[in-house]
């Protein structure tokens, strides 16, 4: 095979791919593809560079109300979400979608951009969202499900979590941000935060913009920069600040 033939066939190997899936289960279908139908995710989602399934839970309830909850054991306030009908829901997901199952905690792992690549990196996920107190905890543990949490704060539902479980892995599939950002350059990719941005006007109610910037010399610029993300990072994360000084001395130290 020549090297043209084989970047073609390589080429239509990747088109042939199964696109990166999200399958998600919530009691509120509707809420979905929500923002994610707009934008860039949307023009992907449009594209097929991306797909998104999603099934009511309420589908896989066992009574004509379509229950899904009942009362904790133990007492207490709020409903849990029964483990026949999630167990359901899964089993149908997992026949459905490729990937990890994951359940929006908040007891869960943080999100972060390395879990966010990691996740971008497989097939898809299949996100479960919860609702009331949460899930009855033996469906979770019968089907080895991993919880996430998109912060230490308690939201109403797991789907505003998905959706932002979502756009953060979507928009690092190939072929999803163009020009128009470049994510290897973003906070949190190099350990650090991101340096601040500038558009015209170069002056603006009296602020001008960093003069380096204008100087045309990328060399000062990218330095401008590097300082720029050390110098907020330290003020604002002290915790990613020494992650990131442990990382470079210990890369320093290493042999080349
Ligand atoms: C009202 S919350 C339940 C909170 C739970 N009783 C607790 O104290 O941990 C309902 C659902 O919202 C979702 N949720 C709430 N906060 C979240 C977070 N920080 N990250 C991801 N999902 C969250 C979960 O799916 C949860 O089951």
């Amino acid at each position: 095979m020549s090297a043209d033939e084989a970047t073609r066939d390589g080429a239509a190997t990747a088109r042939r791919k199964p696109p990166w899936t999200a399958t998600v289960l919530t009691i509120f279908p509707e809420m979905f593809p929500g923002h994610l139908g707009a934008s860039l995710a949307g023009k992907a989602l449009e594209r097929d560079l991306w797909a998104l399934r999603v099934l009511d839970i309420r589908d896989f309830a066992r009574d004509k109300h379509r229950s899904v909850d009942d009362a904790p054991f133990g007492g207490g306030a709020g409903m849990v979400m029964r483990p026949d009908v999630v167990d359901a829901a899964l089993e149908a997901a997992k026949a459905q979608g490729p990937g990890p199952a994951i359940y929006l905690s908040p007891r869960g792992r943080l999100l972060t951009q390395a879990l966010v690549r990691e996740l971008a990196a497989g097939p898809g996920a299949i996100l479960l969202c919860g609702r009331y107190e949460g899930v009855d905890e033996r469906v979770l543990e019968a089907h080895g499900v991993a919880e996430v949490s998109l912060g230490d704060y308690v939201l109403s539902g797991g789907e505003p979590a998905a959706l932002g479980l979502m756009d953060a892995v979507v928009r690092l599939l190939p072929g999803v941000v163009g020009n128009e950002a470049s994510p290897a350059e973003e906070s949190f990719e190099r350990g650090l935060l991101e340096y601040p941005h500038y558009t015209r006007p170069a002056a603006w109610r009296g602020r001008k913009v960093p003069q380096v910037l204008t100087s045309g010399h990328h060399e000062k610029v990218r330095r401008w920069r590097q300082g720029q993300a050390e110098r907020i990072t330290e003020e604002r994360r002290p915790d990613l600040w020494a992650h990131y000084l442990k990382d470079r001395d210990e890369g320093e130290g290493r042999e080349p």
